[in-house]
């Protein structure tokens, strides 16, 4: 199926088989290879980008079905030379170690950090009228769908942390 997506701001046509997943769609046919594939099966997160400004995994979602959306991955965030707040944060805080699920996870905040924004609540906010506080219990809480085999979590949390207040 000729299948439309902006990737990265970018219109890209592709002639997929409509099984194709997002995730394989944007390594094995366009070789955005930042986006990872860990579990392929949804558990993981490695594979989470932005798709219209929200964050999914995309090796649960085919292909066919983003005609025309949007979708950002870890290459479009930023660039070596421009990098993107969060990447920055990550670097600083020394947040990663194998780097596998790194991606991923800054994928996955930065669609966290809209979703807090949104004004949308986590199953650890405590008063859900009121805007989400955004301490280690709801960052630990909203990224729960992306492990990180290394175990970098406080440094993941403390990244996230320090992009969040810079924003507030
Ligand atoms: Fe998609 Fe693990 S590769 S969630
Ligand atoms: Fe290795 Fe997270 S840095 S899996």
């Amino acid at each position: 199926m000729r299948t439309t997506i902006t990737v990265n701001g970018e219109a890209r046509s592709l002639d997929l088989d409509p099984r194709t997943t997002l995730l394989d769609a944007l390594r094995e046919h366009l070789l955005l290879t930042g986006t990872k594939k860990g579990c392929d099966h949804g558990q993981c997160g490695a594979c989470t980008v932005l798709v219209n400004g929200v964050r999914i995994n995309a090796c649960l979602s085919l292909a066919v079905a983003h005609d025309g959306d949007e979708v950002t991955t870890i290459e479009g965030l930023g660039t070596p030379e421009h990098l993107h707040p969060m990447q920055q944060a990550f670097l600083t805080h020394d947040a990663y170690q194998c780097g596998y699920c790194t991606p991923g996870q800054i994928c996955s905040a930065v669609g966290m950090l809209r979703e807090v924004e949104a004004g949308l609540p986590s199953h650890a906010t405590r008063d859900v009228r009121a805007d989400a506080v955004l301490d280690g219990e709801e960052i630990r809480e909203r990224m729960s769908g992306n492990i990180c085999r290394c175990s970098a979590y406080p440094q993941i949390v403390a990244a996230i942390a320090a992009v969040a207040e810079a924003e507030s």
